[in-house]
């Protein structure tokens, strides 16, 4: 298989990019549009046909390069069926699977971070979005976010999943790359709460400052940045 983890500076996103084997179909997930050239070249490079590309929620701290990549790419764009962005191609529901040649990606809905939010397990490789980040968990307190539906989708779904299974978050300011299910259920301190109230305490309580160009970015987002 080839997977590739591709960091954004500017805002710290993690973008994704899976195929099956060279000159096999690809797929991005949370592509940033000011990085989409370098997208290109990689393709290129591995000899890939990129197919379809995911965004996991309408982010708030970058501009998406799903409608650059299908513009170029003739890709089909995918979000989870809760998005407000109308041009999106393939809306997939809960438990859904997104296929791609000898590759299959079940589409899970995680809402809480936004009420959009999806994320995407193939085999024991969790794409969260910003729903579970490695040691911590996404904020809840725009687009919708609340912190019981997050509490849910994270303690029973994500949670639910084998210890082993890989986490690949949409985000992490610390250079983390890669966490496991079992080591955040034990380390992430946002985890460590025995109850749904415990947790949105929490959460009502972080006093986090607005993302810089949130407004703009969201604006562009439900245009898939276009
Ligand atoms: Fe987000």
């Amino acid at each position: 298989m080839i997977f590739k983890q591709l960091f954004d500076q500017k805002s710290s996103t993690y973008t994704y990019l899976i195929a099956s084997s060279k000159g096999r179909e690809a797929l991005i997930i949370d592509p940033v549009l000011e990085n989409v050239s370098n997208y290109i070249i990689l393709l290129k490079e591995l000899d890939l046909r990129l197919v379809k590309v995911i965004d996991t929620h309408i982010h708030a701290d970058h501009v998406t390069g799903a409608s650059k990549l299908k513009d170029i790419t003739k890709c089909s764009t995918i979000m989870g069926d809760h998005t407000p962005a109308d041009a999106v191609e393939i809306k997939v529901k809960d438990d859904e699977y997104v296929n791609l040649e000898n590759l299959k990606i079940r589409a899970m809905y995680t809402p809480g971070h936004t009420s959009d939010s999806y994320s995407f397990l193939m085999n024991n490789y969790l794409f969260s979005g910003d729903t579970l980040l490695i040691n911590g968990t996404g904020r809840t307190d725009f687009q919708n976010g609340d912190s019981k539906d997050a509490y849910n989708s994270i303690f029973n779904k994500l949670l639910k999943l084998p210890d082993e299974t890989f986490l690949y978050p949409a985000h992490d300011y610390k250079g983390e790359k890669v966490s496991t299910i079992g080591k955040e259920k034990k380390q992430n301190p946002r985890l460590q709460v025995s109850s749904v109230d415990e947790y949105v305490e929490i959460m009502n309580n972080l006093d986090l400052k607005k993302p810089n160009e949130i407004d703009f970015n969201v604006t562009k987002n439900i245009n898939l940045g276009a």
